[in-house]
């Protein structure tokens, strides 16, 4: 080991870069960091190696260690704003809120609002706000949202912690820069929070279409189909089946096309999509989506133009368990129905209910989700 630690001492600091910069972008953290270190034996201002050595840490998980690379390198490019969003959130796992916070912000005022650190900012309120109280989050709100009114992103936090009665779907750039940022990670975070609602919504499609013999040729939508966990399950389900799939995230769409499993693949806003499509299809599925809906009127209504007569419409919504409403934002900015409304909503829009299964959907932190799995057929 110490003469392979010679000889790469002996070694240009470029080259080494470069092979740390290879471990890295392998994700074989360990030996990356291994790499920097060595090179910050040789120069210990090297810039890339301490920036690189801060990231690799935070990747690994070692978030603490990060903290003073991180700070190293801002003494050298203090206006950068990722250098602050990685530090408030190495900040806000260690426990340091202020801090943490105090980061998000530089980051999104160095940034000039940017979309992705607007989210950090929201994430680290969401995540400070036990530990903070209510008092403090209004302020922080109070001020974000006066600094930045035209945010998708802090209208959607501001009017949800408020509980804006007005606020009746989540706004698009909200949705869509969250899961824009998501995407990579999505199926691996969602598969931990157990969530199964595109299984459930193929199996109870196929025993309906089953004991209706229609399994094959039939045209399906997947709305907020996201990266294509719906497509996905729906494919193995029923053959020939050609797949339409609308959802506002590039990010998430170009997970959904390297599936190759929809036919079509539609960058659009739902209701807008909906609004212009002359199309019919069989079958309408829209998992976990109706969370960014509150009223459902329009949307409903917007299905029942798309679907062919006796064409189903299967989906999952959250159930309201917070209070009598119709539907409630919660504070993590999800739309929450009670079961009433969806039904009157079905009936309202010509859908008969087929059938509603009550169903933990996913874990949100360590709570169950609770709502429905649910089909409909347009009578
Ligand atoms: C929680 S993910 C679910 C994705 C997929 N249906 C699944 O079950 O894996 C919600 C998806 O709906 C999309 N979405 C939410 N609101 C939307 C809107 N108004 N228009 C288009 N897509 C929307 C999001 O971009 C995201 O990809």
């Amino acid at each position: 080991m110490s003469t392979m630690f010679q000889k790469f001492l002996g070694c240009p600091v470029a080259f080494l870069l470069k092979i740390g910069n290879c471990f890295y972008k392998h994700k074989n953290f360990f030996l990356a960091i291994l790499i920097y270190k060595i090179i910050l034996l040789l120069d210990s201002h090297h810039f890339a190696a301490r920036a690189n050595l801060a990231t690799a840490y935070f990747e690994k998980g070692n978030l603490s260690t990060s903290i003073p690379y991180f700070l190293s390198v801002l003494g050298d490019d203090y206006n950068n704003a990722w250098w602050h969003n990685y530090l408030s959130q190495a900040y806000q796992k260690n426990g340091h809120y202020d801090k943490a916070l105090n980061e998000a912000w530089q980051a999104v005022d160095l940034s000039g609002g940017a979309q992705a650190h607007q989210l950090n900012l929201a994430y680290t309120i969401y995540e400070v706000s036990d530990e903070k109280g209510l008092d403090f989050i209004k302020q922080v709100l109070t001020k974000w949202y006066r600094k930045y009114p035209q945010s998708g992103i802090a209208q959607q936090c501001y009017r949800s912690f408020f509980y804006d009665k007005n606020f009746t779907r989540s706004n698009q750039d909200y949705v869509e820069s969250l899961f824009d940022v998501f995407a990579p990670d999505f199926e691996t975070v969602l598969n931990d929070l157990n969530y199964q609602s595109p299984q459930d919504i193929a199996n109870i499609l196929f025993e309906y279409c089953s004991s209706h013999k229609r399994l094959s040729d039939l045209k399906v939508l997947d709305l907020g189909c996201g990266s294509g966990l719906c497509g996905k399950y729906l494919a193995k389900k029923f053959s020939s089946c050609e797949i339409v799939g609308v959802d506002i995230s590039s990010a998430m769409l170009s997970v959904a096309a390297s599936k190759k499993i929809y036919k079509e693949l539609i960058k659009d806003d739902i209701e807008h999509y909906l609004l212009h499509e002359k199309r019919k299809f069989d079958i309408v599925v829209a998992a976990d989506v109706l969370t960014y809906f509150g009223t459902l009127d329009s949307l409903f209504a917007g299905i029942e133009k798309v679907l062919d007569d006796k064409g189903v419409f299967a989906f999952s919504f959250s159930k309201n368990e917070f209070n009598a409403k119709e539907f409630f934002l919660t504070p993590s900015s999800r739309f929450v129905h009670s079961f009433h409304y969806v039904q009157n909503m079905l009936s309202k829009h010509g859908l008969k209910l087929l059938l509603s299964n009550p169903k933990t959907l996913r874990k949100e932190g360590d709570k169950d989700v609770i709502g429905y799995i649910v089909a409909a057929i347009k009578s």
